[in-house]
């Protein structure tokens, strides 16, 4: 009798609801969708295609997109009926940023903008395909340019350098706005960001220097001090002999997977549960020595020999500047170290490093020349590169002041064993801003809150419970504030309910569809999840925050 009575309840509230929808929906719908060229109030802005799409849960090529995005054929998912709509936005005599956006019937009245990853070009389909899941109106962006591979677009083009520095992001809170207006004939009542790595960066970088643009930023695994980041894989792949690739020093990348295995096997039991994950590699200081021939932990063909003990030991080290200040963290302890390791091209067995950001920016942003290789990095080109910062791209910064005195909320999420950005770099931040406002924890806490996911690679993926709603396709069970980390940013900005713990969910094979095998809770920092010591290590409730 009680479910009775609680079924009925459910079904009046969706009743009332589609009333409320269907007196919106004639404000926007298919003729709207293509009469928004009309009423689109927006400098600079043209619109390039709009498109219907009434068939939710089928998909289309996106015909327009280059193969270093995903080509023509790879099909985007329709999530909810939608209009798509795509503008061209000059931002300079010389450049032009695209935005996207997914308008859904069922809209939620919240405005959501993404950003990209690497080194930009490409739209987060992603993100929006799960943001009009959950009936945000939701924006991509290129960055400015087209493609992930290269430096052609970036080369002697210092406006397409601005856009991706620092531009494209605003240019698409703005525009975006106004394509709201236009289609839905009333502005949102919140605006939101989410992206991971150059969209964390992005994601900061837009509360400094565009504090009014967003109600609530979600910052993934931040590429913050970008140009750093970039170095560090030079950086690290010369320590360990590259590109001398027969030196005695140089150390191969089957040795690098046994010396990750060893690491794990060494120190993720010392947070007193033996499941692949080193909860926090920060605690712990490693000691190549251990891994020597003779030692017995490693057999006679990936064993260390002398000069290779002195590489590994180096690449653990964290990076300082030409002055000596120390500027970057060490890399993560257990985590994969192919973007510094990997480096032979197996068809030429010629030293090249796989990470080719480093070359494609460098070449094209930083040296101006396609010449340029980063056989001989040093930090002196990181130096070189952080001075003349192209493109403003690292205009970082640690005061934002204006962003929380306009009640703005920021969350930030950083796995532990990302083998991309080194996740000690998101406390640093948090501590630079902190020391920037002279604030308390608590007051931090007030708008700011970063949570660590152990286990999880960079931005997605790895052996932790990671998914909080960040990936494509967005699984039932993970679309509520306790299980999604966007939502639960929304629950802040607008109920001011602030989250203390997420629940991160890992599914086997990491496949939605074969089903959950473990669940943990994520604390705020600096507070960490500890097993209870009794229950299921793969249930939430086993874990708590201490
Ligand atoms: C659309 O879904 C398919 C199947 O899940 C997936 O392979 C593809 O990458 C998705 N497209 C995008 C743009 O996310
Ligand atoms: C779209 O389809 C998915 C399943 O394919 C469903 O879960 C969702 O509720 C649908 N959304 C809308 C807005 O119809
Ligand atoms: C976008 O704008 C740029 C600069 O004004 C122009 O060169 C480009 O052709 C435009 N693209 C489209 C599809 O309109
Ligand atoms: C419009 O484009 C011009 C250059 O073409 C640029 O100077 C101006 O700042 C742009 N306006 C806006 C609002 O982006
Ligand atoms: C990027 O590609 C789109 C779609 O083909 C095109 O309209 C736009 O002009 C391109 N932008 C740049 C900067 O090349
Ligand atoms: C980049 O190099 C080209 C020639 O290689 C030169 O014409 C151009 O002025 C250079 N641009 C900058 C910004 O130095
Ligand atoms: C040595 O150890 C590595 C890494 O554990 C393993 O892949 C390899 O098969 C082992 N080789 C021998 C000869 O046991
Ligand atoms: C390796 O070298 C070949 C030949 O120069 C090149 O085509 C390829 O892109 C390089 N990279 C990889 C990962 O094979
Ligand atoms: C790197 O340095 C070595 C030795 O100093 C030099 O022989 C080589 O030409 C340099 N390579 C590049 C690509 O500059
Ligand atoms: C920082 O805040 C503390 C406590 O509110 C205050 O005593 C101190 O003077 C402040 N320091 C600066 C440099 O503003």
């Amino acid at each position: 009798m009680q479910n009775l009575s609680k079924t009925l309840a459910i079904v009046l509230a969706c009743a009332v609801n589609t009333n409320a929808l269907s007196s919106i929906s004639q404000t926007h719908g298919p003729h709207a969708c293509h009469g928004v060229s009309s009423s689109l109030q927006a400098p600079n802005t043209t619109v390039v295609l709009t498109e219907v799409h009434h068939q939710n849960g089928t998909s289309f090529p996106l015909v327009d997109q280059v193969s270093s995005c995903g080509g023509p054929n790879e099909l985007a998912n329709i999530t909810a009926n939608l209009c798509r709509l795509v503008v061209n936005v000059t931002t300079s005599r010389s450049s032009s940023v695209q935005v996207e956006a997914w308008l859904p019937d069922d809209w939620n009245e919240r405005f959501l903008a993404t950003g990209g990853g690497g080194i930009g070009g490409c739209i987060d389909y992603p993100t929006i395909q799960n943001g009009a899941s959950l009936g945000f109106a939701s924006f991509g962006t290129n960055g400015g340019h087209n493609g992930s591979e290269g430096s052609d677009f970036f080369l002697n083009q210092p406006e397409v350098l601005k856009d991706f520095g620092y531009r494209a992001i605003h240019v698409e809170a703005g525009v975006g706005k106004e394509i709201v207006r236009a289609y839905y004939g009333r502005a949102p009542k919140h605006n939101y960001y989410a992206g991971c790595s150059t969209g964390g960066r992005q994601a900061f970088q837009s509360a400094l220097l565009y504090p009014e643009d967003f109600d609530g930023v979600l910052a993934g695994s931040p590429g913050v001090d970008w140009l750093r980041i970039v170095s560090s894989k030079g950086i690290l792949a010369r320590r360990i002999g590259w590109p001398n690739i027969h030196s005695t020093s140089y150390v191969r990348e089957e040795q690098w997977k046994a010396i990750v295995e060893a690491q794990i096997n060494i120190l993720d039991p010392l947070d007193g549960v033996k499941d692949g994950i080193i909860d926090d590699p920060t605690m712990y200081r490693f000691d190549p020595e251990i891994l020597a021939c003779g030692a017995g932990v490693l057999n006679g063909s990936v064993c260390l020999q002398p000069a290779q003990i002195d590489s590994v030991r180096s690449a653990y080290e964290p990076i300082a500047d030409s002055t000596g200040k120390i500027v970057y963290p060490p890399f993560e302890l257990g985590a994969n170290t192919d973007v510094f390791s990997k480096n032979i091209n197996t068809t030429t067995g010629k030293p090249e490093l796989s990470y080719t950001i480093l070359e494609d920016y460098f070449r094209g942003a930083v040296y101006n020349s396609t010449a340029w290789t980063p056989s001989n990095f040093t930090t002196k080109d990181m130096d070189f590169a952080t001075d003349i910062n192209p493109g403003q791209v690292n205009t970082g910064g640690t005061d934002l002041s204006a962003f929380r005195a306009k009640g703005g909320k920021l969350i930030a999420y950083h796995g532990r064993n990302d083998e991309s950005v080194t996740s000690a770099l998101s406390a640093w931040h948090f501590s630079g801003v902190q020391a920037s406002l002279n604030a308390s924890l608590s007051e931090m806490h007030e708008f700011y809150r970063l949570f660590y996911i152990p286990g999880m690679h960079h931005c997605s993926g790895g052996p932790g419970a990671w998914n909080i709603g960040q990936t494509w396709p967005l699984a039932e069970g993970t679309r509520d504030s306790r299980h999604n980390l966007l939502l639960a940013l929304v629950e802040w900005v607008e109920e001011g309910r602030k989250p203390d713990s997420v629940i991160g969910t890992k599914f086997k094979n990491d496949y939605v569809a074969d089903g959950v095998e473990s669940q943990r809770t994520h604390c705020v920092y600096p507070r960490k999840s500890v097993w209870d010591g009794k229950g299921d290590t793969s249930r939430a409730s086993s874990w708590m925050c201490t």
